[in-house]
């Protein structure tokens, strides 16, 4: 038995006929605005960071290395900084969805936050894994806007807290309580500022010095080892899983879960478009597309007789 889709056609069909489509992205989708992919051969920023001598080079999004060093994150992070204004003719394709009021959920799995520029409502959007919009402190869990942390990334410097230097020079700044008088001419460890004006913890005597420190802004990108946002498991189960009608995935390769799980979890009789430079093959697609994914939005919109609206899409 012949499948019921498989050509280019078939997919401009589907996209038409079709009212809640759920469309999953990945790094692909953002090379044409400069942004390495992951995994993709030479140019994915894994496979250049291997070709370096990184053994492991997913570690670099690994949690517990960060928190143990947060200066291998710091030193290659400008690297994948996001380009805040500029948007590919694949996110223009989204946002033709969501206008024609057919995008269900925008799975992406990108962290820079293109979608936002690309004006895909927050309402349709699941940031899968997190995004350099905003940047959390490891210790006092203060947000700041991401932006906030751009230049320490591009200086390859890891970023501080400032709410956290904040408050540790107003505690300086207050007059410590102490169990002998300042000048007491005992020699044992009464405690003072130290040279590069840390407060030194007053309990200490041993000699072993406690330096309060500032804390380090982490971006609030998804590590590996850390939870997706309840959001996704949210917005998956309860909501999507049921009304979804057709699935697009765009520029991925399907290699980081739970996102991979999805054309799993949803039901076996919601065709699949795989669109991307490279075949998948541990997942069964209904169509697909192979080639640059901006040629291949700008063509399905073509022959759809849709209007893309992009200065890069490709013109039939
Ligand atoms: P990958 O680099 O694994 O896959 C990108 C896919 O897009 C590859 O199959 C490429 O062939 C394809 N591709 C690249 N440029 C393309 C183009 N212009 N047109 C069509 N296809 C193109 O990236 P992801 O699947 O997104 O996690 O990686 C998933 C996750 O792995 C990322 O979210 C990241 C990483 O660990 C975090 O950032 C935490």
């Amino acid at each position: 038995k012949l499948p019921q889709y498989n050509t280019i056609d078939d997919a401009v069909s589907l996209l038409q006929s079709k009212k809640n489509i759920m469309v999953i992205t990945g790094a692909g989708i953002s090379t044409s605005l400069g942004i390495p992919d992951f995994r993709s051969k030479n140019t994915g920023f894994y496979s250049q960071l291997l070709a370096r001598g990184f053994e492991s080079p997913e570690d670099v999004f690994d949690i517990e290395n960060f928190d143990m060093d947060p200066r291998t994150f710091y030193e290659l992070a400008g690297e994948i900084l996001p380009v805040l204004d500029k948007t590919s003719p694949t996110h223009a394709f989204i946002r033709l969805l969501q206008d024609k009021g057919k995008l269900l959920t925008n799975y992406t799995q990108n962290i820079d936050n293109i979608e936002a520029a690309a004006g895909i409502d927050p309402a349709h959007l699941i940031q899968c894994h997190g995004s350099w919009a905003t940047a959390t402190c490891r210790k006092c869990k203060a947000q700041v806007p991401g932006a906030t942390i751009f230049s320490d990334v591009k200086a390859k410097r890891v970023a501080r807290c400032t709410a956290c230097v904040q408050r540790l020079s107003a505690q300086q700044q207050q007059p410590k309580k102490r169990k002998r008088a300042p000048n007491s001419n005992s020699n044992s460890s009464s405690r003072s500022r130290g040279k590069h004006g840390h407060v030194y913890s007053d309990d200490d005597s041993d000699g072993q010095y406690d330096i309060p420190e500032p804390g380090v802004m982490k971006p609030d990108i998804t590590f590996f080892g850390e939870q997706l946002p309840n959001t996704f498991f949210d917005r998956l189960t309860d909501h999507d899983r049921e009304k979804v009608d057709l699935v697009v995935i765009v520029g991925t390769s399907m290699k980081v879960a739970p996102v991979s799980e999805i054309p799993n979890f949803i039901p076996k009789d919601v065709p699949c478009v795989y669109i991307s430079r490279e075949p998948v093959e541990h997942i069964n697609f209904d169509v697909t597309l192979l080639g640059y994914c901006d040629d291949v939005v700008s063509e399905l919109c073509r022959r759809a007789g849709w209007g893309l609206d992009h200065p890069m899409a490709l013109k039939g």
